[in-house]
């Protein structure tokens, strides 16, 4: 007969054990290039927690809504069409009500459990946002927390909305990306910070190829892998 314990021994397959990275940082630091990449070199499925935020924004943008009320904020939770390719997603009004209302407990409290299932998951995952290291995951086995500063933020969002035919002015984006920062940081609950025992990865000189070595090095040091 087979010998079931083995699975739970230390000799277990690396495809047994959970890895869990969570990758937390300000907006347009690189932390969700990052994830993606991470999520790829590990083989472990990755979630974007900021287009759940998002989503509601863009449900809230659509239906006219009040942005002011967090009873509207908390209705446009369901139904949440999760579709990665909309455009719209990422444009800048859509940024900034999802920045608004995500300071509202009631919408964090029902993405949570989303959120958190996705983290438990056999095997593992990789999940990017702002409390991933301290409220939806606080038990990963790897926090990253990516930086950059906020004038080479700007400038990969200008990029990036030019990119998706998107409008973006370097120096409305900056204002927005200050302005995200204060609330992000400064709300009650779930607070844009990193976890005391995150690793941090300033993005500010590197590119896109750097900066995703960087972090998979540093995720193999984490786990004694070098
Ligand atoms: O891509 P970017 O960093 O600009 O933003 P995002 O990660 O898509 O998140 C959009 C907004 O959702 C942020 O400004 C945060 O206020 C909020 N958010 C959050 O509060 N908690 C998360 N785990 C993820 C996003």
């Amino acid at each position: 007969m087979a010998d079931k314990s083995a699975s739970r021994g230390p000799a277990r397959s690396r495809a047994s054990r959970r890895l869990l990275i969570a990758v937390d940082g300000p907006a347009a630091s690189g932390k969700g290039t990052i994830a993606r990449a991470l999520a790829l070199h590990f083989g472990l499925p990755h979630m974007d927690t900021g287009l759940l935020y998002r989503a509601v924004a863009l449900n809230l943008w659509r239906w006219g809504s009040d942005l002011g009320s967090e009873f509207e904020a908390l209705r446009a939770c369901e139904p949440l069409a999760l579709d990665a390719t909309d455009v719209e997603l990422r444009s800048e009004p859509v940024s900034c009500i999802a920045s608004a209302i995500s300071a509202y407990p009631s919408v964090r409290a029902a993405l949570l459990e989303r959120q958190r299932q996705f983290a438990q998951q056999r095997g593992g995952a990789v999940l990017d946002g702002r409390d991933i290291g301290t409220i939806v995951a606080p038990d990963a086995d790897v926090k990253l927390f990516v930086t950059a500063s906020p004038q080479v933020r700007a400038e990969r969002r200008v990029r990036e909305l030019l990119e998706r035919g998107l409008p973006g002015h370097y120096d409305d984006v900056l204002a927005d990306i200050r302005a995200r920062d204060e609330r992000d940081t400064k709300r009650a609950i779930a607070p844009l910070k990193a976890a005391a025992d995150a690793i941090l990865l300033d993005t500010s000189g590197l590119d896109r190829d750097a900066a995703i070595a960087a972090a998979v090095r540093l995720v193999q040091e984490q786990l004694g892998q070098t």
